[in-house]
């Protein structure tokens, strides 16, 4: 034994007292808790590495690292001296010392039978993956995502790959101008989602249907979608949209020009919510940018436009009337589904635009006048009751004052009798 290894097994025993992390039969767990001790807490390796998914199902530094991990105090039999160690694993090669396990199912299964096993196929087709292979090592490997010695289950909170991390994991690099300098891509597609509508719903209010980076771009497979499959993407969510759009004339119109289609009107990575001004002409209308002059294009946006707007404006006027009537106490409450059911046609009428289609257009919102009709007719009718009603109440008490006041008299002209019969 050499003198370096006797004085670090001293180290070993004398640190058992002061170091937090149990001793195992792993020797290269036990000599490099002690060199932790020397090391800045940022650089420690042991103090995560506990938790990390691969340790949690009982593999080592050495299924990672090779090297020899019964080799107790001996640092060389333990490393240097043992043909299978790999100290620092170059940038270059993490993706195949991953995948040397991701990549097999067979070995896999022992552990999970629901996981994975396309990590690597998917990544060599990614822009990272491909430049990678060109020897371009800034872009993203297995462990600037997913971390290292400290890998969590992507479905666990902490993982840099939870949902709601995932736009900082990307952005690291994404958004850093001078990192990203000579790739000659622009870098503010994380100041456009933070702001766009999926930004706020999953990073202000933690809303998981929202996309993050990766449910546009792929896992592994980080390319920016081609104009054919943008709609594809989106409609994994978007799914009435997508229908409509894939039916209408617009979408091979689209196609033939190398419009990204959604994209085309609602952008990428800023989308906003959309508002009923899209179809507006005289205010900009999202048509505009393509279509300069009147014309059919503008007979369909003005025609979507006013028959969307006249069915909001009916549902103003029945909830004011509705609610008038509510006020008098009047009984109104099967006026509610009307109600209900067009505002939800409203929100069908906006997404059957993605029709382009006139007809379609107009019978889905047929629904939302007839209800908005039947709680108007409904409100009304219950409004003339109540003015009925007073009037009648007004007749009423006009004769019943009447009456109090001839009786008032009689009583008067009765003590008047009376006392003059007394006299
Ligand atoms: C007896 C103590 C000892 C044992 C056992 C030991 N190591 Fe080390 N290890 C060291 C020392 C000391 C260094 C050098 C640290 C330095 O100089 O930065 C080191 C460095 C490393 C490095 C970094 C290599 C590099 O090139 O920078 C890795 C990776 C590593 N060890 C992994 C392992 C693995 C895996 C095992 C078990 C198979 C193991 N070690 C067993 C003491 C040990
Ligand atoms: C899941 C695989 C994996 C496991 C398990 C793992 N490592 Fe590593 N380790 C890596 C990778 C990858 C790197 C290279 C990181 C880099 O430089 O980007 C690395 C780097 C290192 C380094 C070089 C110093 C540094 O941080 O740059 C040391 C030392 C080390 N590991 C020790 C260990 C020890 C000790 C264990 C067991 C407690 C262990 N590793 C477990 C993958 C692993
Ligand atoms: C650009 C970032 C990025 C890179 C690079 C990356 N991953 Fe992932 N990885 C992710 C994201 C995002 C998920 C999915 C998270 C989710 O499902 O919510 C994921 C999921 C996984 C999973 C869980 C199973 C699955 O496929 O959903 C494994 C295992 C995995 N990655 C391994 C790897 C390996 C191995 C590499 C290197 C070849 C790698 N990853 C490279 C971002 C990345
Ligand atoms: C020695 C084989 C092996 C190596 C090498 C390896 N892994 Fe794993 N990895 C596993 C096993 C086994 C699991 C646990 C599978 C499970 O339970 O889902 C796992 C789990 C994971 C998970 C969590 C998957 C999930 O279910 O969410 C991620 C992420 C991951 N590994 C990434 C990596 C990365 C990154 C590297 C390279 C730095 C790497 N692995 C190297 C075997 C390995
Ligand atoms: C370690 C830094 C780094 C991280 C982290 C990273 N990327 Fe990248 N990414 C790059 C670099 C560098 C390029 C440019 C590669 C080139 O053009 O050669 C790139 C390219 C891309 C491209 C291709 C762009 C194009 O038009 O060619 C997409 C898409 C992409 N990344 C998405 C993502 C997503 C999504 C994430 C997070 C899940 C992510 N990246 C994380 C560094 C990173
Ligand atoms: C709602 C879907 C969606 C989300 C979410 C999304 N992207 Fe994109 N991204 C796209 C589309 C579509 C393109 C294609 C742009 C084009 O070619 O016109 C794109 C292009 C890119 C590019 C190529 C350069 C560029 O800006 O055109 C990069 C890099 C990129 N995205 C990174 C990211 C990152 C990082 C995030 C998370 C912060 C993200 N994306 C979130 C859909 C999305
Ligand atoms: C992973 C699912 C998912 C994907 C993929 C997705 N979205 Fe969304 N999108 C949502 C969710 C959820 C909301 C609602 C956010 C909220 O709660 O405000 C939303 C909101 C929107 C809105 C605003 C709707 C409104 O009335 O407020 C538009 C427009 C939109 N997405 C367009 C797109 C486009 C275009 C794409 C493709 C480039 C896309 N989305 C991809 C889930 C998704
Ligand atoms: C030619 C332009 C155009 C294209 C292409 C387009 N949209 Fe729209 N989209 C609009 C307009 C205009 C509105 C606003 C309607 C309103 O509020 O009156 C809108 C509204 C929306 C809304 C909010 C209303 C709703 O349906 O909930 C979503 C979500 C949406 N679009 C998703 C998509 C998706 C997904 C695609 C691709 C399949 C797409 N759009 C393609 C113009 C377009
Ligand atoms: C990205 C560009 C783009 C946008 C945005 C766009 N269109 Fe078009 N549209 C075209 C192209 C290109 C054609 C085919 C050439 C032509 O007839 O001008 C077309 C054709 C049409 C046609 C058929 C024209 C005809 O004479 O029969 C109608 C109708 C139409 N668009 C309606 C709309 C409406 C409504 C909007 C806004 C909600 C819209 N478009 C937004 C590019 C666009």
């Amino acid at each position: 034994m050499k003198h370096s290894s006797v004085a670090l097994l001293i180290l070993v025993i004398a640190a058992v007292a002061y170091t937090d992390i149990p001793l195992t039969s792993d020797a290269c767990i036990n000599c490099h808790r002690l060199l932790d001790e020397e090391l800045e807490p940022g650089e420690q390796i042991l103090k995560n590495v506990f938790k990390d998914i691969h340790l949690q199902v009982g593999l080592s530094c050495a299924d990672c690292h090779g090297g020899n991990p019964d080799a107790y105090d001996d640092e060389d039999e333990a490393m240097w001296d043992d043909p299978t160690f790999r100290g620092e694993i170059a940038r270059m090669d993490q993706p195949e010392m991953c995948g040397s396990c991701h990549s097999d199912p067979q070995y896999m299964r022992q552990y999970s039978a629901t996981v994975k096993t396309d990590q690597i196929d998917q990544y060599w087709t990614s822009q990272h993956g491909i430049s990678l292979r060109n020897g371009i090592d800034k872009v993203a490997i297995c462990t600037d995502c997913h971390g290292v010695h400290g890998i969590y289950p992507v479905k666990d909170p902490r993982s840099q790959v939870y949902p709601l991390n995932v736009p900082s994991t990307c952005a690291q690099c994404h958004n850093d101008a001078q990192y990203m300098g000579e790739f000659n891509l622009p870098t503010d597609q994380f100041y456009l989602y933070r702001t766009s509508v999926h930004g706020k719903a999953l990073l202000d209010r933690q809303s998981l249907s929202a996309p993050a980076c990766n449910d546009c771009h792929g896992n592994h497979g980080a390319l920016p979608p081609d104009v054919v499959h943008i709609a594809d993407i989106c409609g994994t969510c978007h799914v009435n949209n997508n229908r409509l759009f894939q039916k209408s004339h617009l979408k091979n119109i689209f196609l033939k020009r190398g419009f990204g289609q959604c994209e085309a009107c609602h952008g990428n990575h800023g989308i906003k919510k959309p508002s009923d001004e899209y179809l507006n002409w005289e205010h900009g209308a999202v048509c505009v940018q393509c279509h300069k002059s009147a014309g059919n294009p503008k007979e369909l946006a003005d025609l979507f436009y006013h028959t969307i707007d006249s069915l909001k404006h009916q549902i103003i006027l029945a909830k004011e009337l509705v609610s008038q009537a509510e006020q008098k106490g009047m009984e109104i409450s099967d006026l509610y589904f009307p109600l209900e059911e067009s505002q939800k046609v409203l929100i069908q009428t906006r997404t059957s635009i993605h029709s382009f289609n006139k007809d379609l257009l107009l019978e889905t919102v047929k629904d939302g006048f007839k209800a908005t009709d039947e709680a108007i007719q409904g409100a009304s009718a219950a409004l003339i009751e109540f003015d009925q009603r007073r009037k009648w109440l007004f007749i009423f008490s006009l004769i019943i004052t009447f009456l109090i006041v001839v009786v008032y008299f009689k009583i008067k002209d009765f003590d008047r009798m009376q006392r003059n019969k007394n006299q």
